[in-house]
């Protein structure tokens, strides 16, 4: 869950390092560092804390246009600064930086430590620059080859030696590594994230690929040692620098910034077809006959990406009545999991690089299952491992908790059951609507957040109880479940989402004063009974708190507190129900004085198992 840069070029490297570093930062940040070639040594600076703390360290200016860095998210060994990357090999001719997990580091770790190589971290990246550096008399790059022989488990990794100062070398499995070319500069990351504001231009590299790097060139080659001609892909990188603009989180902004990436999602329109009442992506990569033979829909996620996948499941059934199966990825694998022809996976993830998630279609496509992705990160793992897909184009989400990305992912689904429901059962008419309120959503969001100081006032409740229960039924229930988690990872407190249908099947025995409710209660179906379900909670001294896009006396007399998003057709009433509730962890976790958009133990890409 690390992330890794390498510059080698005409500028001053460490500035170039630490900007990629905070580009990268939301992938790991409880400790940092880098590595560069001052003065014909390797000079490793390194701090545990976050990115400011390194920034503290480097005081003095060290001429070098060479050098590479990391930001951690601990796996093997405590969050120290001995444990910090970069590591160097014993006598300091090698050192590394590493995003994934050696399986067999301790086996090689006692055979070095049996010829007296002394270790100073607990970490499993440390032995790599150690078994690179005893190879290192074959040169650079037999050297790190041989080393990569004898590792199991996964890297993304970057090698820069003390001896060859106009090389680095990186290596690639399982865990992403991207090339940027610039002018008479490259770069070497684990996302091109880390060179967005430099260059465009982008070589992503497969698992089994070394590449070797110098300022002028790149080559890239197998584990047979084959050189690999890559294609440079042209990234569009305007909406990833990571900037602020004026807002004091990157998730307010986030949040805020929805009414346009909804648009987005919706191809700023283009992605619609009003004359005929459908919606059109393109990267698919499928005929209207191949939707006929669809049996059934399986989505594979994670956490947020999933709970869109719960929402996207009420969207497809009702407008395609074709059966969807939304699945917790890390659950699937090893389960030996049923892949039948008829059944089209759709793999949803905001940074395409979610391990879990990957090893759920890697496990699919091995069983020949066809995999789409619904994916944000541009030319990530996933989005070159499936078999077509659409982007969410939510642009770059920096805060760990998912907001925006969130609900393209539903506009996406959404867009996607439009689509296939049109070519099936849905009518001309039934299809105009929707493309009419789906285009009416972002103003919809953006009466929302005009709200939002009202919510600021419900948080300053929330924020001093130790649990919350958020409830809903149907389509609704999957967004107490998103909301849930917005607000337990964001404020730190207590936070568990049940279908209100089942809160007498034993929730109802935790209700009292010192546990508020929020329900998500809409118009429709559900209403009377959520209605009921409310008022079984206030009868047992429960305060409720209720988020609805309609109003009447009944509502207000069950709530203790209101708030009402506008009214929409309620197939999509989730991409507004949710923004208040993503707005409820914001300020409660603002009211605590939380890290907001770094909370902690978590990082915002989780590639490991
Ligand atoms: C929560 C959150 C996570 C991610 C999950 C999947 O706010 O962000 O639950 O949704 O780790 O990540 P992606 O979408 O990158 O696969």
């Amino acid at each position: 869950m690390c992330g890794i840069v390498g510059y080698l070029g005409n500028r001053e490297a460490v500035p170039v390092l630490m900007q990629g570093l905070k580009q990268l930062e939301y992938r790991g940040y409880d400790s940092s560092g880098v590595g560069v070639l001052h003065r014909k040594k390797i000079k490793v600076i390194k701090e545990q804390g976050k990115l400011e703390m390194l920034e503290r360290k480097l005081t003095d200016k060290l001429n070098t246009n060479i050098g590479i860095a990391h930001t951690r998210w601990a796996t093997h060994g405590g969050v120290t600064t001995e444990n910090a990357h970069p590591h160097s090999g014993p006598e300091g001719k090698v050192a590394v930086v590493h995003n994934g997990i050696i399986d067999n580091f301790s086996n090689l770790k006692e055979e070095l430590q049996a010829k007296g190589n002394v270790f100073l971290s607990e970490t499993d990246s440390e032995v790599v620059a150690h078994l690179v550096e005893e190879y290192i008399d074959l040169g650079p790059e037999q050297a790190v080859s041989k080393a990569l022989s004898r590792l199991d488990g996964t890297y993304g990794m970057l090698f820069l030696f003390r001896d060859h100062p106009e090389m680095i070398i990186g290596a690639r499995n399982g865990s992403p590594l991207v090339i940027g070319i610039g002018q008479e500069e490259m770069f070497l990351a684990s996302d091109a994230l880390a060179f967005a504001g430099f260059t465009q231009h982008a070589v992503f590299v497969d698992d089994g690929e070394m590449v070797i790097l110098s300022n002028k060139d790149y080559r890239v080659v197998n584990r047979q040692n084959i050189q690999i001609n890559k294609n440079v892909e042209e990234l569009d990188m305007s909406s990833n620098i990571k900037d602020m603009q004026g807002f004091p989180h990157f998730l307010l902004k986030e949040i805020f910034e929805q009414p346009k990436s909804v648009f987005r999602a919706m191809g700023r329109g283009g992605r619609l077809l009003p004359d005929f009442g459908t919606a059109l992506l393109g990267g698919l990569n499928m005929e209207k006959r191949d939707f006929y033979d669809i049996r059934k829909i399986h989505i594979l996620a994670m956490g947020t990406a999933m709970y869109a996948g719960e929402i996207g499941k009420y969207i497809i059934e009702d407008l395609t009545r074709i059966p969807v199966e939304v699945s917790d990825a890390s659950e699937l694998c090893g389960i030996n999991p049923i892949v039948e022809k008829d059944t089209l996976f759709v793999a949803v993830s905001q940074s395409g690089e979610t391990r879990d998630t990957i090893a759920a279609v890697q496990e699919i496509k091995q069983k020949g299952g066809r995999v789409l992705g619904l994916l944000n990160a541009v030319g990530s793992t996933m989005a070159r491992m499936t078999d077509g897909g659409a982007y969410i184009h939510a642009g770059a989400e920096f805060s760990v908790a998912s907001t925006k990305a969130f609900t393209s992912q539903v506009t996406v689904l959404a867009l996607m059951a439009l689509m296939i429901g049109r070519t099936r059962d849905i009518s001309l008419t039934r299809g105009k609507e929707l493309v009419q309120e789906l285009m009416d959503l972002p103003d919809k969001i953006t009466s929302i957040l005009e709200k939002a100081d009202e919510i600021k006032k419900m948080a300053e409740r929330i924020k001093d109880h130790h649990s919350v229960m958020y409830m809903g039924r149907g389509i609704n229930y999957p967004v107490a479940m998103e909301a849930a988690l917005k607000l337990k990872e964001v404020s730190y407190i207590h936070a568990e989402a049940y279908s209100a249908g089942s809160l007498k099947h034993g929730p109802l025995a935790l209700i009292c004063e010192e546990i508020p409710s929020v329900f998500i209660c809409t118009s429709g179906d559900y209403q009377e009974k959520t209605i009921s379900n409310i008022q079984e909670v206030r009868a047992r001294n429960g305060r409720v708190l209720v988020i609805s896009n309609y109003e009447d006396d009944t509502l207000r007399k069950v709530a203790d507190e209101l708030f009402v998003v506008p009214s929409s057709d309620s197939l999509l009433s989730p991409l507004l129900t949710i923004v208040p509730c993503q707005l409820l962890g914001y300020y409660t976790a603002l009211a605590l004085g939380r890290d907001i958009d770094q909370p902690r133990n978590l990082a915002k890409s989780v590639t490991t198992d």
